[in-house]
């Protein structure tokens, strides 16, 4: 039996992206490879093809395979690290990064959305689920605060008016004593085209947050320091999507207002930083 979906506009959204993945995944080269997501799409009682476009959107593919790196790559340096995955809708990333069990993972949503995880997703060392809106300040208690920290949000920000950013952001640097965060952000071109797309209007969602500039960020703590920015369209993988879709993001990102249009915002924070 099929599980069913009760989520409200924003939560929604999480089955548009899990949607994309899977079709990503079940294409002939598939850049991220995601069964998971193939496997819960089959699980639950939803009608994806309201999302359907032919030949769905490896943009959302490409993203998660940017984080996954970097995600990746500290665990590599930081064997006794956290990861804080915020925002994490049905996403398997825990499973495709695949660290240690001795790193300490924590995927936070949404009670209804982690409810739902809980019944989808197999237990794995080292991994728990956290029932939250981010947005509250008590869940952040119950974490570690004195290991190296990586806090990822992924289709996140974009949801939360421009002060709960700041916020969160501020939130999270102040609780964990050194790491990094990252998270993604539109354009305003972005979030135009966005708004305009027949599959992210069949969830309800509203876009809020845009980040025109990433210094913006490094003004709310002195904590803060940028590591990179990274546009979605600029990764090495777009050179091996099928033809069609590689030149159409081959010209897209050649164009300057469209190249930047949704990319990850990547920083570090410690006490170092207010030194320098
Ligand atoms: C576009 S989906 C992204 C999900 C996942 N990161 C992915 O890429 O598939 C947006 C997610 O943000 C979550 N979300 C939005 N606002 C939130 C909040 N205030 N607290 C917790 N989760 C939130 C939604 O429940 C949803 O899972």
């Amino acid at each position: 039996m099929r599980l069913p979906v009760r989520l409200t506009n924003v939560q929604q959204t999480l089955l548009l992206t899990l949607y994309l993945r899977a079709l990503e995944s079940r294409s002939t080269t598939p850049v991220l490879g995601d069964p998971m997501a193939e496997r819960l799409v089959a699980c639950l009682d939803y009608d994806f093809t309201r999302f359907d476009s032919k030949r769905g959107d490896p943009l959302v593919a490409l993203r998660a395979l940017s984080m996954d790196r970097q995600v990746a790559r500290f665990c590599a340096r930081h064997p006794d690290a956290v990861v804080v995955h915020l925002a994490c809708g049905l996403d398997s990333r825990a499973w495709r990064v695949d660290p240690p069990a001795t790193v300490q993972w924590y995927d936070v949503d949404y009670p209804e959305v982690v409810e739902l995880r809980r019944a989808l997703y197999p237990e794995r060392p080292g991994y728990r689920s956290v029932a939250a809106d981010v947005t509250e300040p008590d869940w952040l208690e119950g974490l570690p605060g004195d290991r190296p920290t990586m806090v990822v949000a992924e289709g996140l920000v974009m949801y939360l008016p421009d002060a709960e950013v700041e916020r969160l952001v501020t939130r999270v640097v102040g609780h964990f004593h050194e790491g990094e965060v990252m998270f993604d952000v539109f354009s305003r071109v972005g979030a135009t085209v966005m708004r305009c797309q027949p599959s992210f209007r069949a969830t309800g969602a509203t876009i809020r947050s845009v980040l025109p500039d990433r210094r913006v960020v490094e003004r709310w703590s002195p904590r803060l320091r940028f590591i990179a920015e990274r546009p979605v369209l600029g990764e090495p993988e777009v050179v091996s999507l099928p033809r069609k879709t590689r030149v159409f993001y081959t010209v897209l990102r050649s164009i300057p207002a469209l190249r930047g249009s949704l990319r990850t915002l990547h920083y570090a924070f410690s006490d170092d930083n207010t030194h320098s």
